[in-house]
């Protein structure tokens, strides 16, 4: 079935979105996996609990190798079974994050994390990926107003969030047949109705793919 992955710097609004797009297309007829990064499955989670804690102090590489660990689980156990058995799986983040974070933000290189993540995650490559567009700015505001305690990435400071979202905007850039951008400031409705029509777009082509084999 089809593979969508979500993207955005942290307090885009992509987690409540997701929430909202699976109940949308399951009301639509459509069996959906709703799933996380990192994490996803329980050895993932565990994965995303050492990387998220204040007390780890992992080098740029480790962190690197500690996230692509938990998608290569996460993708094996989880998220392949569900697409070859017909389900539509909606992920909140997966390699493009770790392109963005990683790569660009702590300097490691994307294209060395692109390398590795080639290696390690053959060709299972999302069908669509949605980026959530809100400058760090405006996210930070959000996340001043949000209740949960922050994690360790979340607390970096200001000039690693721009350097994300610069990675993102790289990555827009390579990969515009695969990643649409939604205005992510709009209402929560407005936003929803965006990614709705990105998905059912992409649901279409496929079928017409399929009908003209
Ligand atoms: P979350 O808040 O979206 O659940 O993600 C947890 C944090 O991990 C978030 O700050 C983004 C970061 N992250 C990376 O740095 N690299 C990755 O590959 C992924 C999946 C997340």
């Amino acid at each position: 079935m089809i593979f969508i992955t979500l993207e955005g710097i942290d307090g885009s609004g992509k987690t409540t979105i997701a929430k909202m797009l699976k109940d949308s297309m399951t009301q639509k007829g459509f069996k959906v996996l709703l799933t996380r990064e990192p994490g996803g499955e329980p050895l993932a989670e565990k994965i995303r609990h050492m990387i998220l804690d204040h007390e780890s102090q992992p080098t740029h590489w480790t962190e690197t190798l500690l996230y692509i660990a938990a998608r290569k689980q996460h993708l094996d156990k989880i998220i392949v079974p569900a697409l070859k058995s017909g389900t539509l799986v909606i992920c909140d983040r997966f390699m493009d994050s770790t392109s963005a974070y990683q790569g660009h933000a702590r300097n490691i290189g994307m294209a060395d994390v692109d390398e590795v993540q080639n290696i390690v995650l053959g060709s299972t490559k999302p069908d669509l990926t949605i980026f959530f567009d809100i400058t760090p700015n405006e996210a930070q505001a959000r996340l001043i107003n949000r209740k949960r305690a922050v994690d360790r990435i979340e607390k970096e400071k200001s000039n690693f969030h721009n350097a994300v979202y610069e990675g993102y905007q790289i990555l827009i850039s390579e990969h515009s047949d695969r990643i649409k951008v939604v205005d992510a400031r709009k209402t929560i409705q407005e936003v929803l109705t965006q990614v709705e029509f990105l998905v059912e777009n992409t649901i279409n082509e496929r079928i017409n793919r399929k009908n003209a084999r």
